[in-house]
């Protein structure tokens, strides 16, 4: 097939090296990266509308989409308007991700378990339920903010003054002039995904993100500094659970409401006891998530792609390999503040055959200038291992780290210490 990537991350560079190593396909990246031309052809066509029109002259058999700003502005029902096929939600059923209050709305409606909230546009109301709760308190711009709507609060006082802040615009501009105010929840979180046909669903390995900058779960947010899956926080209960009580239900109800969910929902959930809680849905792989799960398919990803766009997931019968995967993220010094100003990357070679077979790297923050791969990100790279265990996984990714070099990199050192507790 001919295959488009959208995004230039770690997430896009992940699913091309998959399909890459399926030896089957044609490649190309709307952007991509520096590096992502080593797997396919970087295109630069930003409006749509004439990406779909280049997507139709250039035979384009499949498009899978890996952020979610193209998936909430419509990139799904500009190219289906086309006849193309392309993987992911239309921009009402990516609302999911796109507002909190659409989201939260509907886990009420579909009575899928979610911490007790109320949305409001209005500062009197968030104030008076405040004042009902207890510490800490959960407030959230309605919009996409890049990971950045969520106030975690410890006092009352810090609560209002964040739902003040996002109601006037102040905060996040009019991202922000809805609010969810909602409790603490207080447990493990993993990441979850559902490759969704719109009616069928296909479940991947359950993972968790390392969200804060530094060790031990200290600093502030990122988009995620490293992650590993399966988690064995996740048993067959948990599973269960969370496919009778939360897809199942989701996928009905975006029926009803005539948005009908195909591509990846990924399921923020929060284990409080014993019972999984949804923080929140997005409508795409999470990254660094991403560059863990795909190299842990057995099943084709462009197959399993495909027929998540094609309304053929109940014919697939997906496979998963007997192995754990870590990600180790390498970031610039400045990250999650600034980008790295450009600085060669210089990978040793490996000589330790162990290694070089069970690990690769997935390049993300990258710009080729004047031939030489630089770094320019913040989230520069993911150092992938692959093991029988988590620990040799983990081994593998960080003795990978040790062979990359850039000037201010940084990594966290404690990726997948939940497991290995
Ligand atoms: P979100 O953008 O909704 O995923 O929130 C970002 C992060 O904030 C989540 O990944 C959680 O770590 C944390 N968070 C969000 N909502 C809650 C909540 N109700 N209780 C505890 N932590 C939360
Ligand atoms: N790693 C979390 C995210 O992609 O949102």
């Amino acid at each position: 097939m001919n295959i488009l990537i959208l995004g230039s991350g770690g997430r896009e560079y992940s699913i091309g090296l998959a399909i890459y190593k399926e030896n089957a396909h044609n490649l190309y990246f709307m952007p991509g990266n520096g590096a992502t031309d080593t797997l396919g052809i970087n295109i630069n066509i930003k409006d749509y509308n004439e990406l779909a029109v280049w997507a139709k002259d250039n035979s384009i058999d499949l498009t899978i989409v890996g952020p979610e700003a193209p998936l909430v502005d419509g990139v799904v029902d500009i190219f289906k308007e086309n006849g193309l096929t392309i993987f992911g939600p239309s921009a009402a059923a990516a609302q999911l991700e796109g507002s909190k209050v659409y989201m939260k709305n509907i886990l009420k409606k579909y009575n899928i378990p979610t911490a007790a909230f109320i949305e409001t546009s209005n500062e009197k109301e968030a104030y008076d339920f405040i004042d009902t709760m207890t510490e800490p308190i959960v407030v959230k711009a309605d919009g996409l903010c890049a990971g950045k709507g969520v106030i975690i609060a410890q006092s009352k006082d810090e609560a209002k003054k964040a739902a003040s802040e996002m109601l006037s615009g102040a905060a996040f501009g009019d991202a922000g002039t809805s609010i969810v105010v909602e409790e603490y929840l207080d447990g493990y979180e993993l990441s979850v995904f559902a490759i969704c046909d719109g009616e069928n669903y296909k479940v991947l390995p359950a993972a968790q993100d390392h969200k804060r900058v530094g060790d031990g779960d200290t600093g502030p947010n990122t988009g995620g500094m490293g992650a590993y899956a399966p988690t064995p926080l996740v048993n067959d209960e948990i599973y269960k659970k969370i496919e009778e009580r939360v897809i199942k239900p989701t996928l009905k109800g975006m029926q009803q409401e005539g948005a009908p969910f195909e591509g990846v929902l990924f399921i923020g959930v929060m284990v409080v006891r014993g019972e999984p809680i949804i923080l929140e849905y997005n409508v795409r792989f999470g990254d660094p998530e991403c560059e863990i799960l795909m190299p842990l398919l057995e099943t084709p990803v462009s197959e399993l792609f495909y027929k998540g766009a094609t309304k053929q997931l109940d014919k697939l019968d997906i496979k998963i390999k007997d192995e754990f995967g870590v990600g180790v993220v390498m970031a610039s010094g400045n990250y999650p503040y600034s980008s790295s100003t450009p600085a060669e990357i210089i990978v040793d070679k490996i000589v330790d055959n162990d290694l070089l077979q069970n690990s690769h790297i997935s390049y993300a923050g990258v710009e080729k200038i004047d031939g030489k791969l630089m770094a320019t990100g913040g989230r520069v790279l993911v150092c992938v291992g692959f093991g029988k265990s988590i620990k040799e996984a983990r081994d593998r990714a960080y003795a990978l780290c040790g062979q990359v070099h850039f000037a201010g990199k940084k990594c966290r050192s404690d990726i997948a210490y939940q497991a290995l507790k």
